[in-house]
């Protein structure tokens, strides 16, 4: 196979965006737009990527990194100025040379390798990738022969009233003789109605010199969306969204609510996994199988394994394990390790603590920097007092131990097996293994003496 190369579009900045952050890092479905083009890309397996920065251009690299090489547009004077940018690395190779946008995240590996193809069978000097708009309003047009014949692209400025009719639009992907490519960039102007070098030019350029360009038209325009501005970036969300649910639950995931559900790419989720409205799943999150989501659930950067079931809750960093059920409205921050068949009941919140196979916190405590055994009862309003305002404390409850309600654990202690905290204690020292241990004020009762206060009622 002849060399491929690639170049990406990333240095504008994206005005119509209105935004201090540079538009390629703009988010779709988690991950910045040029992060999903250059994953795509990659895909295709090009020799050499080269990606065009300017504005923004070490947050780019930063975002990027060593997959890509880079050249610096220090001025944006149009597209094709910015592809002549990549000429230190390519000018003079033999080979095609696919240039995306990357304000272009829906488009599919699959399709640029199908643009690769059909450019090569028809042994072009310029293949554009193209679509059928249902509002072409923005985008390009592409001008054709009364046979059909691609002409030239006209931008929207650009355009006559009649050319602004034209619904086929271009989508900004295009491959290209790579030679030839940078000789053309040589000649265009900036003879238009934003004073800019156009990239669309190319192709009215190649087409005087009596080469063969031609236009590859694909079926799906929600593919090619290019996200110039906000409401651009809600329907790229949008479809991306609908993209990757249908995705799961072709793999077997029941959704109650797929339009409201959201689902960053990368999440992975097992078959007869159930997922109720108003979810999110975020970051670098694996759900098992048979996992039931109930609705508002937000669960970032976490590991859910088979068999749990999550009622109404946040969960971030951290893992639950096969069986266990956590909800409603619980919190766990990172690092909580929910153990197997473990129950976390309402208002519990759990940081950076552990509860082994079958122990249970079941009502509105406060679990943090702390190992607890197997089969544990954390009774109600139980607080693990872990911070003194500046340091953390780690305590450690073995197997069996039961700890009464509402008692007050002040980290570090140690309970031992089958330790019993009595209901309200406060305590500050270990608990030996079998002890029973209380940490409270002894009850007084004074007779007839609630006469004394107001609440006192005579009848
Ligand atoms: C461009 C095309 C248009 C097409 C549309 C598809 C041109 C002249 N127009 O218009 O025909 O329908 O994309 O989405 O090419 N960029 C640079 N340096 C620059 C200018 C732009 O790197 O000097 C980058 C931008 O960051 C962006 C990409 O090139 O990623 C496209 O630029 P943008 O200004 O969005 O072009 P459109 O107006 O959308
Ligand atoms: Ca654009």
């Amino acid at each position: 196979m002849e060399n491929r190369y690639a170049i990406i579009l990333a240095a504008g900045k994206g005005t119509r965006m209105k935004s201090k952050l540079y538009k390629v890092l703009h988010e779709v479905a988690g991950k910045p737009m040029v992060e999903h083009v250059l994953t795509q890309v990659e895909k295709t397996h090009p020799d050499e990527i080269v990606t065009i920065v300017g504005h923004g251009a070490e947050a780019v690299e930063a975002q990027l990194g060593d997959r890509s090489k880079y050249a610096l547009q220090a001025e944006q004077l149009g597209t094709g100025h910015a592809v002549l940018q990549a000429k230190d690395f390519l000018a003079g190779k033999s080979g095609t040379t696919l240039v995306i946008s990357g304000d272009t995240p829906l488009l599919t590996w699959e399709t640029l390798q199908n643009l690769f193809e059909y450019h090569a069978s028809r042994h072009s000097s310029a293949t554009v990738l193209t679509a059928e708009a249902p509002d072409p309003t923005g985008y390009g047009r592409i001008i054709r022969d009364h046979l059909g014949i691609v002409e030239k692209i006209v931008e929207q400025k650009d355009a006559t009233a009649e050319e602004a009719r034209i619904t086929e639009i271009n989508t900004g992907t295009y491959a290209f003789d790579n030679k030839l490519l940078f000789e053309s960039l040589e000649k265009i102007d900036t003879n238009n109605a934003q004073g800019e070098y156009y990239l669309t030019d190319i192709i009215e350029i190649l087409k005087n010199d009596d080469k063969t360009v031609g236009a590859f038209r694909m079926d799906s325009f929600d593919e090619s969306l290019g996200v110039n501005d906000r409401k651009a970036l809600a329907e790229a969300n949008r479809i991306m969204r609908e993209r990757i649910n249908n995705y799961h639950m072709s793999q077997g995931v029941t959704m109650i609510d797929p339009a409201s559900t959201y689902i960053e790419v990368g999440v992975e989720i097992g078959n007869d996994t159930i997922i109720e409205a108003d979810v999110r799943l975020k970051g670098k999150t694996v759900i098992g199988s048979d996992v039931f989501i109930g609705s508002n659930s937000e669960i970032v950067d976490s590991t859910i394994e088979d068999k749990v079931k999550i009622y109404q809750s946040v969960i971030e960093e951290s893992v639950v394990r096969t069986g266990a059920d956590v909800g409603p409205f619980a919190h766990l921050r990172p690092k909580a390790d929910i153990g197997e068949n473990v129950h976390i009941g309402n208002f519990v919140e759990v940081k950076q603590a552990s509860l082994g196979k079958g122990s249970k916190a079941g009502h509105l405590s406060y679990v943090g920097n702390t190992t607890i055994g197997k089969e544990v009862n954390i009774g109600a309003g139980v607080i693990f007092v872990n911070y003194d305002g500046k340091n953390k404390f780690d305590s450690q409850i073995d197997d069996h131990a039961f700890i009464g309600s509402n008692a007050n654990i002040i980290n570090p202690v140690h309970v031992g097996k089958n330790g019993l905290v009595t209901a309200g204690s406060t305590i500050t020292e270990d608990v030996p293994e079998d002890a029973l241990s209380f940490g409270r004020a002894r009850q007084v009762n004074k007779d007839g003496r609630a006469k004394n206060y107001p609440h006192y009622k005579n009848d």
